[in-house]
């Protein structure tokens, strides 16, 4: 494990300790490894991952845990094997039958790999499913760059900048150039195979029609990504890429009617491709955003014709102060947004988007513990939607969009929220599931939506590596270690569902599709992430010290 050239690794804990660590309680072992963690962490100051996980700790726990199965090379589908035989155990492996999975996703156009497709289930229709979608191939992209596969990540980056160049129709109403899509897929021109052409989904055939404000800026993140990883700027110096940053970023820099800095978006512009109740500024968009502006300006070349960097510079301080002033929710915040005087006028008001109190629903009061917090889901006038949403607050943290604190913070509340957040299967893309009047009103009685399935309180196993990410960053890799074994208890044997249901995400989705290839990569990044920790660089932006919310003191112009 490389983390830095200059000094080596210190730790090599005596094998006594190894032990005695590996077979800690969680509690006990979390604050050992919390003193560790400040030691070494000191040491490290000056790296730029200065996060050190105790490896050999990790490699014997997960040893322990690791469970077997049958190589999907022989052809059939992997499924856990009942052996007592320890080589066995440590032959067939929950990671080999995910990168065989990995491997048989693979999409070629004209002869290079490309992307991965969604999913492979033969059990049902392929739907959408059969296409590449952009969001999905990000923890694909991400497997193979780690694994020193770099030019699928290549040709994915610069087939889509050509995508993104084509002419995007819904009905009579021409998109913006920058729109990147959703997914894409091979057509082949004849029976013969011989001439192939990509057929994209801007959003014109999705369900609800509507353009995913994702795609491009995942793509910016992937691009510093393979950057990073390949330390090959010449991609990213490429006119075909400096052309499609500049594209992405001129539709969320365009002018409008906007009274804030995040970006406003349609429901179902995301992950969450349905209506969910997410329009408006939803979390994911707007740190994702924050994270591809930051991504952006490493990225993109100064032109001496326009202030094009500059702007971004501003919208990345004028974010980040939005984000912090009014989405930060904890105990003490939520407290003082539960005594907020309402019809506050003028420009020191406290209430700014006059939020009445008797909003704020009830099980946020249980939820929000002592220790903890997070980026709430939505802000707009009288609304704050308070749900918590996954990728928005880990994508906070890989951003440096949250303070140290504020990342501690968002970490303490999935370690107190355990049950809740993670349960039998990391993790809940939101919480808590809408039920009853509030589904019929807010998902338009959606029958994929229904409580605790899909995007309403669902449980997506994609989200570990976000999990272990972060838990990595943070240097609390026991996180990160206990919802991998909790993944690796069922994800093969379930043959790697896209989702699970329930409150503790216990069964496996309504309609879940099985071998989704992102629950396939999510695994194997968080897996490489925990071998490694320094390839963490390729997703994990450090702190530059941008400009934080400032203290509001409370109005006087309440009447
Ligand atoms: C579903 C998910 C979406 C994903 C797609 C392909 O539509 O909601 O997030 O990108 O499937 O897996």
């Amino acid at each position: 494990m490389v983390l830095c050239a200059d000094p080596p690794l210190p730790i090599k804990p005596p094998e006594s300790k190894i032990t005695e660590l590996a077979n800690k309680t969680t509690y006990e072992s979390s604050v050992m490894e919390q003193k560790t963690r400040r030691h070494i962490i000191e040491r490290y100051r000056s790296c730029e991952v200065s996060q050190v996980i105790l490896s050999e700790v990790e490699n014997r726990h997960q040893h322990q845990t690791l469970e077997p199965v049958k190589s999907p090379i022989s052809g059939c589908s992997p499924s856990v094997e009942s052996t007592t035989d320890t080589n066995t155990l440590h032959k067939h492996t929950v990671a080999d039958a995910a990168w065989e999975a990995l491997k048989k996703s693979i999409v070629h156009f004209r002869g290079q790999p490309i992307g991965t497709v969604a999913a492979i289930d033969k059990s049902q229709g392929a739907l959408n499913y059969d296409q590449v979608f952009m969001r999905d191939f990000i923890p694909s992209a991400l497997a193979f760059l780690m694994k020193g596969e770099p030019s699928i990540v290549k040709n994915f980056l610069l087939e889509t900048a050509r995508l993104q160049l084509r002419e995007k129709m819904v009905d009579l109403f021409k998109l913006g150039q920058g729109v990147m899509p959703a997914s894409f897929k091979v057509h082949h021109c004849n029976s013969q195979h011989k001439t192939e052409s990509l057929l994209a989904d801007f959003g014109e055939t999705a369900i609800g029609r509507v353009a995913p404000v994702d795609s491009g800026l995942w793509w910016i993140i992937l691009l510093r990504a393979y950057t990073i990883w390949t330390r090959d700027n010449s991609l990213a110096e490429s006119p075909e890429c400096q052309r499609a940053m500049r594209l992405i970023l001129k539709l969320c820099l365009s002018e409008g009617f906007d009274t804030s800095p995040a970006l406003l978006c349609a429901d179902g512009c995301s992950m969450v491709d349905r209506r969910m109740g997410i329009y408006g500024y939803p979390i994911e968009i707007q740190a994702l955003f924050f994270m591809a502006l930051r991504c952006a300006v490493t990225l993109l070349k100064e032109d001496r014709n326009d202030d094009f960097v500059y702007q971004i510079s501003k919208r990345i301080k004028a974010l980040s102060y939005h984000l912090h002033t009014y989405y930060w929710l904890d105990f003490q915040r939520l407290n003082e947004i539960y005594r907020y005087k309402t019809e506050e006028y003028s420009e020191t008001a406290l209430n700014k988007f006059n939020v009445i109190p008797e909003s704020i629903p009830d099980w946020i009061f249980d939820f929000m513990p002592s220790r903890g917090g997070y980026f709430i889901g939505n802000v707009s006038p009288a609304r704050m939607d308070f749900r918590w949403f996954c990728l928005g607050n880990f994508i906070a943290i890989l951003s440096s969009l949250a303070t140290g604190k504020q990342a501690e913070a968002i970490l303490d509340l999935v370690e107190e929220r355990w049950e809740e957040l993670i349960g039998e299967m990391p993790m809940k893309v939101c919480y808590p599931a809408m039920e009853n009047q509030e589904w019929q009103i807010v998902t338009g009685s959606d029958p994929k939506n229904t409580r605790w399935s899909y995007h309403n309180g669902g449980s997506w196993p994609v989200l570990l590596w976000l999990l272990v990410a972060v838990s990595v960053k943070l240097g609390r890799p026991h996180i990160a270690r206990k919802a991998v074994e909790v993944v690796e208890k069922r994800l093969v044997k379930d043959e790697f569902p896209e989702y699970y249901d329930g409150k503790a995400g216990r069964y496996v989705g309504k309609q879940a599709r099985k071998f989704q290839t992102w629950s396939v990569a999510g695994y194997l990044v968080a897996k490489l992430l925990l071998d490694d920790p320094s390839n963490l660089r390729a997703v994990s932006l450090s702190d530059d010290g941008h400009i934080r919310a400032p203290v509001l003191k409370r109005s006087n112009s309440f009447p």
